[in-house]
């Protein structure tokens, strides 16, 4: 196996799931393990999940929840984003829940279930503005689905945009929840689910709390707003080892574009891990790695499969030492958000962007 792999510590993930419930107050959990659980690996996460007790998934598509049902996963599985494609027939089949704000879509699969009643979760657009029947179009929408008695509208929600953010917007995406609510009601459904929440809102805003919190970041270690410290663990170690050893002479260049001039001799250390792996390029000059517990600058540009460090500061560095990205080491610690502060992104980029060559490999204990 290449020494560069990503550790998956499925017992973080079940601890981060017991600070999750805390929160949570007797709320039910869905655990959005959508994007291959941010990375994670979805079946080995997702299996550890169900074994913990959450209360169902959370996936963006069709495809993901089929791939959690034919690995063996039983509980509520919402596909958030709605239908692309024309799966009707096989969320059906899967017995997937799908979210519904197209009545184009309610007729789609009216025509698929032969008349047999289907659980949906309408989505209202309360000012996130990309999915769900914004308010102004709610009551027409309702009026329309009429026509599709086999659609029953079992759950109801929201999602928020700057739950890590901006209070005043949030209450009024909350207020316009309170409105859609109500013209749900009117309309004579009465759904039993009603959820909002995802991780920073479920650690800023109990008013979000509702029925149901969908949280996914915070499962695999980060709370999704730098103003909350819930005591999470990060899930994903990142490591690869020491491939070469070389010294820059002063004036001497590393890597594609020469970006890094050495002005005085340094002790450099090529690894086997670059932007083919998910190392985001934007790290070149500015993310850091830990070697013997201590944090050694990227210098030069990340390439495909391979990055320089300034090793330097660290004595005794040898061939085959072990280097983090992310993860804990001799007492120092790297985690997705220094690495996002360094490339100029957020966690969740930082996590669903390593890539398929690196290895996953799960560990308890
Ligand atoms: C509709 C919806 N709900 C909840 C979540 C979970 O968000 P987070 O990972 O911030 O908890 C997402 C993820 O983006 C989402 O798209």
């Amino acid at each position: 196996m290449r020494p560069t792999r990503a550790e998956i510590l499925l017992d973080a993930i079940a601890h981060n799931l017991s600070v999750v419930k805390n929160a949570a107050a007797g709320r039910k959990i869905l655990a959005v393990v959508k994007a291959d659980a941010y990375g994670h690996g979805v079946v080995p996460v997702a299996r550890r999940l169900q074994a913990e007790g959450v209360d169902g998934f959370g996936v963006a598509l069709a495809e993901e929840g089929i791939e959690l049902r034919e690995a063996g996963i039983d509980r509520t599985i919402l596909v958030l984003n709605g239908i692309n494609g024309g799966a009707h027939r096989e969320i059906i089949a899967a017995g997937l829940t799908p979210v519904l704000y197209e009545v184009s879509e309610a007729s789609a699969f009216e025509r698929v279930s032969g008349g047999r009643p289907i659980d949906i979760h309408l989505k209202v657009d309360t000012g996130m503005g990309r999915l769900g029947v914004p308010l102004a179009e709610l009551s027409a929408f309702l009026r329309d689905l009429r026509r599709f008695p086999s659609i029953r509208i079992a759950g109801l929600m929201t999602h928020l945009s700057t739950a890590d953010a901006d209070r005043p917007y949030v209450a009024e995406q909350l207020a316009g929840f309170a409105q859609a609510r109500g013209l749900v009601r009117r309309f004579g459904h009465e759904p039993s689910v009603l959820h909002v929440a995802n991780s920073a809102a479920l650690f800023r805003h109990p008013e979000s709390h509702f029925d149901w919190v969908r949280v996914g970041l915070a499962l695999y270690g980060y709370p999704g707003s730098d103003t909350v410290d819930p005591p999470l663990r990060p899930a994903l170690r990142w490591r690869t080892e020491v491939l070469r050893l070389r010294i820059l002479q002063a004036g001497e260049s590393v890597g594609y574009g020469r970006s890094f001039r050495a002005r005085k001799e340094t002790r450099l250390a090529t690894i086997p891990v670059g932007y083919g792996d998910g190392l985001l390029r934007s790290a070149s000059n500015r993310g850091q790695v830990l070697i013997a517990g201590a944090r050694c600058p990227i210098v030069g540009n990340v390439a495909m499969d391979l990055t320089t460090v300034d090793v330097s500061g660290v004595a005794d560095v040898a061939i085959g030492d072990e280097v983090l990205l992310l993860g804990e080491q001799g007492g120092a610690a790297l985690d997705a958000r220094d690495l996002a502060t360094a490339a100029g992104t957020i966690p969740y980029e930082v996590l669903t962007n390593v890539s398929r060559r690196v290895p996953r490999v799960y560990l308890n204990g």
